[in-house]
């Protein structure tokens, strides 16, 4: 197949793994691709691979995709002897696996310097080669952990808890028109008992099942959901509603009970703890 004949793409971190792969593929489809990697020697013999297989298809350079300067400089050392830049693939990154009481200042920046702002000095300094031949396409590298978050095996403990967030969006409020955020609290409500009517807009609504239990909710729909789960406890509502402004008295009419809202899941988060 040749659907890249033509097209010149960049590789980041095609030392190994799934950029080489990448890098290959593409070689495969008649792309010339630069393999960029901060291994040098290992970029070159995936390059001498690919340059045996079809001459003049791949080159090897050294970058630390963190390398702002360095980015402007590879970009000429393609597009000078193969016109420009069709394809970026940022693929290079780095993964810690660390809790957050062990991964330390320097470690988190490293992961942030690399997996986001690489990528972000990549694509800068590609569009303007892109956009000189007319237009391009950048492929940047997520990770299942881009879109759930992760504390062991968070989907599997959430789904074991039995409270999954729906992709819509509830409860709008319109400008200044506090009523329409306004959810009220029945009388004897286990979480917040002292609460009679509170205030959380735009929020994601909840499907639940056991051994979850909804304990707010407005016109059928689930607002706020509790479960036990072996030694876990947990309080799930699809909106971050106490922010200062809501509970602080100034923003909202005096009839919302935000602040004893908060005051009443914190007296129900002490009572989930077992006494030593
Ligand atoms: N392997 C997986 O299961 C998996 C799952 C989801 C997402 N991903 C993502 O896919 C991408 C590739 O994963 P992989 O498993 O092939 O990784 P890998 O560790 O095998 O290879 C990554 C390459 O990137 C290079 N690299 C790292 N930091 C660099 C830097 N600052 N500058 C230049 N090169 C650098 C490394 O030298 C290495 O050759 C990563 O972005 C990763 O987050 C991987």
């Amino acid at each position: 197949m040749s659907r890249l004949a033509g097209k010149v793409a960049i590789v980041t971190g095609a030392a190994r793994g799934i950029g080489a792969a990448v890098a290959e593929r593409f070689v495969l489809e008649g792309a010339r691709v630069a393999l960029l990697d901060k291994r040098a020697e290992l970029c070159a013999a995936v390059a001498d691979r690919l340059n045996a297989a079809r001459s003049d298809s791949a080159l090897a350079l050294a970058l630390d995709i963190t390398d702002e300067a360095g980015w402007l400089r590879i970009v000429e050392e393609v597009g000078g002897p193969w016109g420009g830049v069709d394809i970026l693939v940022n693929n290079a990154g780095i993964m810690r696996v660390q809790p957050l009481t062990e991964c330390d200042g320097d470690t988190f920046r490293k992961v942030i310097e690399t997996n986001l702002v690489g990528a972000y000095l990549g694509m800068r300094a590609v569009v303007p080669s892109m956009q000189a031949r007319g237009g391009g396409s950048i492929i940047n590298f997520s990770s299942a952990q881009g879109f759930e978050g992760r504390f062991g095996m968070p989907a599997y403990t959430a789904s074991k808890f039995g409270i999954r967030f729906n992709e819509d969006h509830f409860n709008l409020v319109n400008g200044s028109q506090y009523e329409q955020g306004a959810i009220t609290v029945p009388a004897g409500n286990p979480v917040f008992p002292t609460s009679r009517k509170v205030y959380i807009k735009e929020l994601a609504t909840l499907q639940v099942k056991g051994p979850a239990t909804t304990v707010l909710s407005k016109e059928g729909r689930n607002i706020v959901a509790v479960a036990r789960y072996g030694k876990g406890a947990v309080l799930a509502v699809g909106d971050p509603w106490l922010y200062n402004e809501y509970t602080d008295g100034r923003k909202l009419p005096a009839a919302y009970d935000n602040f004893k809202a908060a005051q009443d899941i914190v007296r129900w988060t002490i009572s989930q703890t077992k006494k030593k």
